[in-house]
């Protein structure tokens, strides 16, 4: 049995196209539980910092005033083997390459407005839940 949590958030895309639900809908309906979610707008240093990992690519500034020039829709999801579940049901990080059937296939329209984040490890999936969330906004 792998991780029991993972990190996701709905990106300013999919947040102002009106997906937020349906893809909400999707992950519950794959077996996932939504352990904690709050809807908020990063400022460019706070987009800064969770993607910091990223600072020396190219696309790096694009992809920081992206991501704060909207509303997200960060959340903490529960269930066994989570983060490998979540990657699969997300898709390929570019929409044009993710398979049938998966959220960034059916929402998202390019690679950097791909609709949604998954983390790619346990490791991150706690870092970047702790970015968001506070101990006392998870439910046990
Ligand atoms: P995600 O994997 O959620 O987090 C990093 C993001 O950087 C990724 O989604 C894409 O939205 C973006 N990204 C990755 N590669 C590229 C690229 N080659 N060009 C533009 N954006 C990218």
């Amino acid at each position: 049995m792998g991780s029991k949590k993972t990190f996701t958030m709905i990106k300013p895309d999919a947040v102002s196209a009106g997906n937020s639900g349906a893809i909400i809908k999707m992950i519950e309906d794959h077996g996932f539980v939504v352990n904690a979610m709050k809807l908020t707008q990063l400022t460019t240093v706070q987009a800064g910092l969770f993607y910091e990992i990223h600072k020396e690519k190219t696309f790096y500034n694009d992809l920081v005033e992206y991501m704060s020039g909207g509303p997200i829709i960060p959340m903490i999801l529960g269930k066994d083997n989570a983060v490998e579940d979540f990657r699969a049901l997300i898709g390929s990080t570019n929409p044009a390459e993710a398979a049938e059937g998966t959220i960034r296939k059916l929402f998202a329209t390019s690679i950097s407005a791909n609709a949604i984040h998954g983390s790619d490890s346990n490791e991150n999936a706690l870092i970047e839940g702790n970015f968001f969330f506070s101990n006392l906004e998870r439910m046990k």
